[in-house]
């Protein structure tokens, strides 16, 4: 692939660690101009930074993606500042481990705040602007446990199955139109997601191999807003 994002411009959550800052790091390769979304201001601002050393236009928006207000903003700000947005990825989560009797139903909710709700606030902010132009691209970063079960990951699992529920009934209702969504559902990628999740069980977590690196996924995200369909998957 070579610069075949040139010109175009991509938000991408959850960019300051993992799969998003890997994803920014190959869309800037590709030639894109970036937004990059995420709630801690430094590390953020270090992806950027990372973006601008690869040749790609790259700014910060520190933002919540369970605050629809803020998600409102992101694409407000964006398309103020760069006319458009060709292509947002939706890929900030949070992670949570325990017993479903485990997990404090606050914990809970907030998974689900972030990781189904982040992506009907995006959405919706980002229709009006995407049916005006007739085309727009929503990358779901998913999961493979959007499409199956594991215990003692209930809030994470719920989550990830609704999330994709939304992004495949909104591929239905826009089919057809240029405005495409599309899920990359990856198995067991190594990144920090393990470490930062809230943990309940007493026992350390780690992730069960066999792991696909970071570069491998964030390849992926580009692969899956050059060529959107239904389901791609990475890893085994
Ligand atoms: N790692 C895996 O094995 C794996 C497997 C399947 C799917 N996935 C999916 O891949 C995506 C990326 O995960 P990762 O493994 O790269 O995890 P990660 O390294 O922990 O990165 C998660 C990112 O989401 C951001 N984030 C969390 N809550 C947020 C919020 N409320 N608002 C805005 N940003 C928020 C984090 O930044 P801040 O904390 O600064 O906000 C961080 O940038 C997730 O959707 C995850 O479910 C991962």
């Amino acid at each position: 692939m070579a610069h075949r994002f040139r010109g175009k411009i991509v938000v991408v959550t959850g960019a300051s660690s993992g799969i998003g800052r890997a994803a920014a790091h190959e869309f800037a390769r590709q030639g894109a101009t970036l937004v990059l979304a995420a709630r801690s201001h430094d590390s953020l601002e270090a992806a950027a930074a990372e973006c601008r050393a690869l040749g790609a236009e790259a700014v910060a928006i520190p933002t919540d993606v369970a605050d629809e207000h803020a998600v409102r903003d992101l694409v407000a700000t964006t398309t103020t500042r760069f006319g458009r947005i060709d292509v947002f990825v939706g890929n900030a989560a949070l992670f949570v481990y325990g017993l479903f009797e485990q997990t404090p139903t606050e914990a809970f909710k907030r998974v689900v705040d972030t990781n189904l709700y982040g992506h009907l606030h995006a959405i919706t902010a980002l229709l009006p602007h995407w049916k005006q132009r007739g085309e727009g691209t929503y990358v779901l970063v998913g999961s493979i446990q959007s499409l199956l079960s594991a215990p003692y990951q209930s809030a994470y699992v719920t989550s990830k199955h609704a999330a994709l529920g939304l992004v495949d009934v909104l591929g239905d209702e826009f089919a057809g139109t240029g405005i495409r969504f599309a899920a990359l559902l990856p198995s067991t990628i190594d990144t920090p997601i393990y470490q930062n999740g809230a943990n309940y069980t007493g026992k350390t977590s780690h992730p069960l191999p066999p792991t696909v690196s970071v570069e491998r996924a964030g390849r992926a995200v580009v692969r899956t807003a050059l060529h959107p369909k239904r389901y791609r998957f990475v890893g085994r």
